[in-house]
């Protein structure tokens, strides 16, 4: 399937639920949300079947997100049942990891090829002050137990100006223990994350420079998205970069998004898209799902624009959207 810009979609997260037990200050507030009613979110079955629909139209990579998806009832069987649609070479989720080191082994059987776990900190008190929760000890203890099952796994923290600065070296020394890939993602003014400020790309890598001797890695094998990668020398893991506010990649993304209640998503930044789950609901076959679903892929937006005024531009917060 092709968008209107001649972009192959290749790329499908699904978000499987709204609902997270961690309240990261950039993506929901404190006091909680008014999360979707059980009638509003898809059923698996809904869900395997727009999956299998967007397979047919091309889509080969999945990325189960949330809110958190390990609090979704039964998550492993949604992976299991992804991961035998034909067509589909590839289910990988993004996690939070708090509930991830117990669950591990069964979704490593039910097909789960990868994870993406999220830590902002290694230091309990910073990432308590940014999630609400203490949460390193499980979330690195679910990184090991991942590797040990032979997954790929890679850490995503979203530096924060005064927040976590100081976590990031930290954080990066990591692959000097691990094979994993830790990414530095910046903060996008969406939701809840137009209160705080997020660090540029570049001067993190300034930062990481003054204290690691940091090689551009250009094993291009295994980089299928927009991150940029640098290795410390001799670390077994990689050190990555994903830019969307400095280094816009829309030229060259290859996605689409599904939301927990059902609608096709087309840019994260924009709200445009159709609601799939009422055009299931209504009755529509297959076929007609099929249209609905390639003539919306044609929508997609070039690329987003901070900074300007878009008014088609999302006003969904972070756990709605997945990420
Ligand atoms: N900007 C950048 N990343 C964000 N995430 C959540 N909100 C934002 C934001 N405003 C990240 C989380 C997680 C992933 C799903 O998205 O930290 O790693
Ligand atoms: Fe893709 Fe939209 Fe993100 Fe650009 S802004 S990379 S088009 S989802």
């Amino acid at each position: 399937m092709k968008d209107g810009s001649g972009r192959k979609i290749e790329y499908l997260r699904v978000s499987v639920t709204d609902k997270c037990n961690l309240r990261c200050a950039y993506c929901m507030p404190k006091d909680g949300i008014c999360s979707l009613s059980h009638g509003e979110i898809l059923t698996f079955e809904e869900i395997v079947r727009l999956t299998r629909i967007l397979a047919d139209l091309g889509v080969r990579r999945v990325r189960l997100t949330g809110g958190e998806p390990t609090v979704r009832r039964d998550f492993t069987s949604l992976v299991r049942e992804i991961s035998l649609i034909h067509g589909i070479e590839e289910v990988v989720m993004t996690s939070n990891g708090l509930l991830l080191e117990e669950m591990a082994p069964a979704l490593w059987e039910a097909g789960l090829k990868g994870v993406n776990i999220s830590i902002d900190a290694l230091d309990e008190e910073v990432y308590k002050e940014i999630t609400g929760s203490c949460g390193v000890k499980k979330a690195l203890g679910a990184m090991e137990k991942c590797l040990a099952l032979g997954m790929k796994v890679k850490l995503n923290c979203v530096p924060v100006r005064g927040v976590n600065e100081e976590q990031l070296l930290p954080l990066a020394m990591l692959t000097k223990s691990y094979p994993v890939d830790v990414r530095f993602i910046e903060l996008m003014p969406l939701g809840c994350g137009a209160a705080f400020k997020g660090i540029p790309s570049e001067e993190i890598k300034g930062i990481l420079s003054a204290e690691l001797k940091l090689k551009e890695d250009p094993c291009k094998e295994g980089v299928k998205g927009p991150a940029t990668y640098v290795r410390g020398e001799g670390f077994p893991g990689r050190i990555g970069f994903i830019s969307p506010m400095t280094g816009k990649f829309c030229e060259s993304c290859n996605r689409i998004r599904l939301t927990s209640d059902g609608f096709l998503k087309l840019c994260l930044y924009s709200s445009k898209g159709i609601p799939l789950r009422d055009l299931l609901r209504g009755g529509a076959d297959d076929g007609k799902l099929k249209a609905a679903v390639a003539g919306a892929a044609l929508q997609k937006p070039e690329g987003h624009f901070f900074g300007e005024e878009d008014p088609e531009r999302e006003v969904k917060r972070m756990n709605e959207i997945g990420g």
